[in-house]
């Protein structure tokens, strides 16, 4: 299978994401390496955990990290989540433990310890752990496989603030860091995963599996849908996270470029604006692969029927 470290802010969309993962054997997770953003680290790192006992593997390791941006104040999004990030189903205290090493010194020790190339991060959410291990440890940098993020927009521009999706804008010093890593950075940005809505049939879809994920996932993107629909009338709520995963089990659903993207880290207008060559006017260098387009229906048919492996 292929070793991935989960770094994320669950969140709703994260939550499925992790799903995904666990249910699918083609992947190892090594760990689950949680970051302040949708809600602060208290949260992100305790909803991780509620997850894996959510998916019967209560043996996933996770860990706590940078609890705030490298260089800002944290901003949350509880407006879209919910006050415990996870809002929905009924939450429970998880007894699985949380890891007592640092997030950011698991990232750095476990690219160290594995082959070179045999490791990939997956990231969900702002990208300050991920940021701070590749300043700290640049010797990590090479020996990534591959980096596989939500975040970003092209055309769709932004969520939080008008120019900035939100994941980029907590943190754009660290995604400037990341993308400029010279690692290989493949991205799902709001343009592709404003395709993949959670529609009403979809949603019914995951509570007919009848199981203790499928109703805790119907109820997680039932709240999250309600978001949407009530503010922009859309047919279903975006379900951003997982479409990093299903790239990883399924690249045919997805196309893309692969092109200059540059984070803007300084203007209060359009702070944390991904600026992406996608029409390659510029001749600046290369550097992310922007997924633009995804097979919803592919997408949600490997959703369900791996969500149906679980408890
Ligand atoms: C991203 O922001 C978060 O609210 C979601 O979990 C997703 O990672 C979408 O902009
Ligand atoms: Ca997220």
């Amino acid at each position: 299978p292929r070793k991935i470290i989960i770094d994320t802010d669950p969140g709703q969309d994260d939550a499925v994401a992790i799903l995904l993962a666990l249910a699918s054997p083609e992947l190892e997770v090594l760990g689950i390496t949680a970051v302040a953003g949708n809600v602060p680290l208290g949260l992100t790192q305790k909803n991780a955990r509620i997850v894996c006992e959510v998916a019967g593997r209560p043996d996933v390791r996770v860990f706590a990290g940078c609890d705030a941006p490298m260089k800002r104040k944290l901003v949350t999004a509880e407006h879209v989540h919910g006050r415990t990030g996870l809002d929905g189903p009924e939450l429970f205290e998880p007894t699985m433990p949380l890891q007592s090493r640092h997030a950011v010194d698991f990232i750095i020790d476990t690219l160290r310890d594995e082959p070179p190339g045999t490791v990939t991060l997956t990231t969900l959410g702002p990208l300050t752990n991920v940021a701070t291990a590749f300043h700290r440890a640049p010797d990590i940098v090479p020996r990534v496989a591959e980096v596989v993020s939500m975040g970003g927009a092209y055309f769709e521009v932004g969520n939080i603030t008008p120019a900035a999706e939100f994941n980029i804008y907590v943190d754009p010093e660290a995604a400037e860091i990341v993308f400029k890593s010279g690692a290989p950075v493949t991205i799902m940005p709001l343009d592709l995963t404003h395709k993949a809505l959670v529609t009403k049939p979809r949603n019914d879809a995951f509570r007919a599996l009848g199981t203790r994920t499928g109703t805790f996932t119907a109820e997680m993107t039932e709240f999250f849908e309600r978001f949407d629909k009530e503010k922009y009338g859309s047919e279903g709520a975006p379900l951003h996270d997982p479409t990093v995963i299903a790239y990883l089990l399924a690249p045919d659903l997805f196309t893309g470029r692969f092109i200059n993207v540059e984070v803007e880290t300084t203007s209060d207008l359009t702070l944390g604006m991904t600026v992406a060559d996608w029409w390659r006017v510029t001749n600046r260098d290369e550097n992310a692969t922007f997924m633009g387009d995804i097979d919803a229906d592919g997408f949600f048919s490997l959703l369900t029927e791996r969500l149906a492996r679980l408890p």
